[in-house]
């Protein structure tokens, strides 16, 4: 193809994919989808992948130049050259006064008016917004499932031995691969359940929030919901920090069936796969799973550990259906009752932006507005399932204020009236405080004994009574944690 063939073909695809993405498809799905439809072939996807996600890094930097948000233009200047995109505007720009000057911060960040102004209201200083928003992850965070039996050195021995560059993520059963590999989820050490893709910082508040109730309920068992399950990632976490205790129910529920149902595929799939056959184009070395956790799981199973069991090694397979269940939440009866109610919120997304700059492109302040009153229905829906002593965690992946702090004033002001009364937990205190008995948080050896080392770790992470966890400090994506008990 020649070169003006070649470029003709790139502009276009870069149009209706950008048309894609501003009609609010999510931009990897609007990749992938792309590639299938063309089947292109490896060299043009990766062609197509640089001018596409760069250009939409420098989405807003081209409207605030050109005006209207028209998809032809904006790729038209995108091939335009920086250095004289002042000179070269396409089209008259539009509504001068309302657009920031080239080179300001907010420029610099690639963010409209709306979202800016939110951005401003979020950070005591310009200077603290975390320019890494604009960045680009190069790695990628996984979570070792130590519940199932797999230990972090054990898989990182398998992925060094896979010529991966592999770094321990301290305080959680993190390991960061310093390189995007596009393979991982293919390996047979991922399909056998030995780890998940999640973020460090999702890891983070997960294991926060389970130090809160590592005390209660020991002796009765614990009941978990997770009101907005999804594909349960913070559900499959929650279980790797509490392996002390044991988890009576944990429910799974969402409004979304189709996510419900990756959830389950996801929690079968670690359970079973331990004791199945292994494929002979998958060889992986035997044991799976280290001897030394499997009794753990012997109270469930109530059979005896055999590591080469067809039937499943660790009773984890027979743990897994027995307690854990997927619900839509419709179909939580009113009288049902939990120790922990985690709302994992859907929200906007800005602490993901360094991997999902596309965002900015679908974020209007009608939305914003809009995600703070699903928010707060959610939370306030989800609060009546707390047990008197319980508690509720709020986690969004926002790094906005109306989305985080806002909706916890709010709910706090309205819940007494709705629904008995919550008070919010100073979640630094849980860290800097001795604790009356240390062996309180037993349920976690990172909390045992002198213990309070983590306090370093974790007091950067910490504002107010809350956890907000920027994308600067460990290069993870942005989390807001709040967590209220009921009186
Ligand atoms: C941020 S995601 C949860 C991610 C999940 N916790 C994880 O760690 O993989 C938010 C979830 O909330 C669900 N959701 C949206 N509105 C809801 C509602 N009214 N009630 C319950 N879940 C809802 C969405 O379907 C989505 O799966």
């Amino acid at each position: 193809m020649g070169e003006a063939a070649n470029s003709l073909w790139l502009s276009e695809s870069l149009v209706t994919m950008l048309e894609r993405v501003i009609a609010n498809m999510p931009a990897d799905k609007v990749f992938f989808e792309y590639c299938a439809e063309k089947n292109l072939g490896s060299k043009k996807r990766r062609v197509l992948s640089d001018h596409f996600f760069r250009m939409l890094r420098e989405y807003w930097q081209i409207v605030f130049t050109i005006g209207p948000r028209e998809p032809e233009l904006i790729v038209k200047q995108f091939f335009t050259n920086y250095a004289q995109l002042q000179k070269v505007c396409v089209v008259a720009p539009s509504d001068s006064s309302s657009r920031p000057t080239a080179g300001s911060l907010q420029w610099r960040v690639n963010m409209p008016n709306d979202l800016w102004v939110e951005f401003l209201r979020s950070f005591s200083s310009p200077e603290e917004i975390p320019h890494e928003v604009l960045g680009r992850q190069t790695h990628i965070d996984i979570r070792v499932n130590s519940f199932a039996g797999f230990s972090k050195s054990f898989v990182m021995r398998h992925l060094c031995a896979k010529g991966m560059i592999v770094k321990d993520l301290p305080f959680t059963n993190g390991l960061r691969l310093t390189k995007r590999m596009a393979g991982i989820v293919r390996l047979p050490l991922y399909k056998q359940g030995a780890f998940e893709l999640q973020d460090w910082g999702s890891q983070i508040v997960t294991k926060i929030a389970a130090a809160s109730i590592a005390d209660t309920s020991r002796a009765e068992g614990l009941r978990i919901l997770d009101y907005c399950a999804g594909a349960g990632g913070k559900s499959l976490a929650l279980l790797d920090n509490l392996p002390m205790i044991r988890i009576e129910e944990l429910v799974l529920a969402d409004i979304n069936e189709a996510r419900l149902a990756n959830a389950q595929r996801r929690f079968y799939r670690i359970a079973a796969t331990q004791s199945g056959p292994q494929t002979a184009d998958e060889p992986v070395d035997k044991p799976l799973v280290e001897e030394r956790f499997c009794d753990k799981w012997q109270d469930h199973s109530r059979k005896p550990v055999r590591l080469d069991s067809k039937s499943n090694c660790c009773g984890l397979e027979h743990y897994i259906r027995e307690n854990v269940s997927f619900r839509h939440v419709d179909s939580l009866q009113p009288n049902e009752t939990f120790g922990l109610v985690l709302v994992d919120a859907p929200c906007s997304g800005t602490g993901t932006l360094i991997r999902n700059p596309w965002l900015t492109i679908q974020l209007d302040k009608a939305q914003i507005h809009q995600d703070q009153r699903t928010q707060l229905e959610i939370l306030q829906k989800a609060a009546k399932f707390v047990v008197e002593g319980g508690v509720l965690v709020y986690i969004t992946c926002s790094l906005l204020k109306s989305e985080n702090a806002d909706v916890i004033e709010l709910f706090l002001r309205n819940n007494y009236f709705v629904n008995g009364a919550f008070e919010l937990i100073d979640i630094p205190q849980l860290y800097s405080e001795p604790r009356k008995n240390p062996s309180e948080l037993r349920g976690n050896p990172d909390f045992r004994g002198s213990s309070y080392s983590w306090q370093k770790f974790l007091s950067p992470l910490m504002s107010g009574k809350y956890v907000r966890i920027f994308p600067s400090a460990l290069e993870t994506s942005g989390f807001f944690m709040a967590m209220l008990r009921k009186l």
